[in-house]
């Protein structure tokens, strides 16, 4: 087993990202990746070998310029459904009404924090708000090092944690050469196919085989920081639990536990609003981000009072555009309209309902496993070849054409990665399972 430092073999961003080369463009879809390329240059990644131009949205839907309704099984930031009338009227009344940073007295940013607050375990009673899940990550760093008096991170080797220059250290599916610095140790994800049955006994073990392999360094360790549905390494939800042993580890070494919810939050994995919840682990930091605003740019960090108020005694935290009533009344529309709409309920039924169909599939492809929980599934395809990637973007483009939207993930870019809005029902399930019926080889 490897806790090496060598870097993901796929740059996560680089998962079905258009090429320019294949398929013939559409004279405007050609015109417009012209004008992208100038403008945007080399940072400018798009999906697909014929890439979509949206015109509308709503609910589960995108409507793009070919005329076309998209099946959106892709897109987990409009999470209670693009376009949600709720979060539309919140942000509309709000910023006719005023907008401002948060050193004033509103209500808004007050009657948010505490229901948000009211979703986690008691001791987790400080809420930091940012705009970005980058910004949240960089913040819970800088908070884990104040607390241990370390510098040292396990992540798991295709970790995305953000894009600030902290973020990206400890991000190593980021890298396209190198492999991030010696002060971040990578430890392999919670697979069966690696760790065997006892998954959680085996990945605690790396963590700890990564822990004292940084500390023989001379690196002090200072946090475990994971995504808890792991979700950039191919997904891994199961068995509930398995992130205790690990969490448990770090403790002992004086390191701090901090749970990425930027993907399972907010209710995805249908088993309550956190990630962590399932695995029975009280992380000491929790950040959140992408579906927080359902598309309005808003995110944070929840964690113990103590902790932050350690961290603020040596610097001050001030970020503008975060904690603004607008934010604010996006997100509180955004959880309210995830209770009034029944959505972690739903998110358990039809994703209970894809997961069954999907594992139907086994039998008629090289899939090697289908994963996760709630509607946050992944996909794996391989072979005696090894894992492939070849075919998961065969199926993403395959689907596209069909009018379904998904994506891609893990080292390998093996997995096919389902994570609708929270508000698709079965029916939505079924034709994304007939469609990918429909393109997989019958059963020999
Ligand atoms: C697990 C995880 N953490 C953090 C981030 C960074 O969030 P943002 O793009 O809002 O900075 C992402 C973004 O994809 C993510 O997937």
């Amino acid at each position: 087993m490897s806790t090496g430092t060598k870097a993901a073999e796929l740059q996560i961003l680089s998962l079905n990202a258009f090429s320019g080369e294949g398929a013939a463009l559409p004279s405007d879809i050609a015109a417009l990746v012209e004008r992208r390329k100038r403008a945007f240059g080399a940072g400018s990644v798009l999906f697909y070998d014929v890439p979509l131009k949206v015109v509308k949205a709503e609910g589960p839907y995108l409507h793009a310029s070919d005329g076309r309704a998209y099946l959106d099984f892709y897109n987990n930031v409009p999470t209670v459904g693009h376009c949600h009338p709720k979060v539309v009227e919140a942000v509309q009344r709000q910023v006719a009404q005023f907008n401002i940073h948060s050193r004033y007295l509103f209500d808004v940013s007050h009657d948010y924090a505490e229901k948000l607050l009211a979703t986690f375990p008691a001791a987790l009673s400080n809420l930091v708000l940012t705009c970005t899940g980058s910004e949240s990550n960089d913040l819970a760093l800088r908070i884990a090092k104040k607390a241990s008096g370390g510098t040292g991170f396990v992540v798991t080797q295709t970790a995305y944690h953000g894009n600030t220059a902290a973020v990206t250290e400890v991000s190593p599916s980021s890298y396209r050469t190198g492999a991030p610095p010696p002060h971040v140790r990578m430890v392999p994800p919670p697979d069966p196919a690696i760790f065997g049955n006892d998954v959680g006994h085996g990945f605690a073990e790396a963590v700890a085989g990564a822990i004292a392999a940084m500390e023989a360094d001379g690196i002090r360790f200072a946090g475990l920081l994971v995504d808890s549905i792991f979700s950039s390494d191919g997904v891994f939800a199961d068995p509930p639990g398995f992130l205790k042993e690990a969490a448990a580890v770090a403790r002992r070494a004086g390191g701090l536990v901090i749970a990425d919810e930027v993907q399972p939050g907010f209710g995805r994995t249908g088993e309550g609003m956190w990630g962590f919840s399932r695995h029975g682990v009280e992380p000491d930091i929790v950040t959140m981000g992408k579906p927080m605003g359902n598309g309005y740019p808003v995110a944070g960090l929840v964690t113990r009072p103590q902790l932050l108020a350690d961290f603020c005694a040596d610097f001050g935290y001030f970020n503008t555009f975060a904690a603004s009533p607008v934010a604010t009344a996006a997100a509180l529309a955004v959880l309210e309209a995830i209770e009034e709409d029944g959505l972690i309920a739903n998110a358990d039924r039809v994703g209970r309902h894809l997961k069954a169909r999907l594992t139907h599939l086994m039998g008629r492809a090289p899939i090697t496993a289908v994963r996760g929980a709630g509607l946050y599934l992944g996909v794996a395809f391989g072979d005696e070849s090894g894992p492939r990637a070849d075919i998961a973007k065969g199926l993403i483009n395959g689907l596209k054409a069909k009018g379904i939207l998904i994506g891609a993930a893990g080292q390998f870019g093996n997995v096919l990665k389902i994570r609708p809005p929270l508000c698709v029902t079965a029916d939505h399930a079924d034709q994304l399972a007939d469609a990918l019926e429909g393109l997989l080889a019958p059963a020999a």
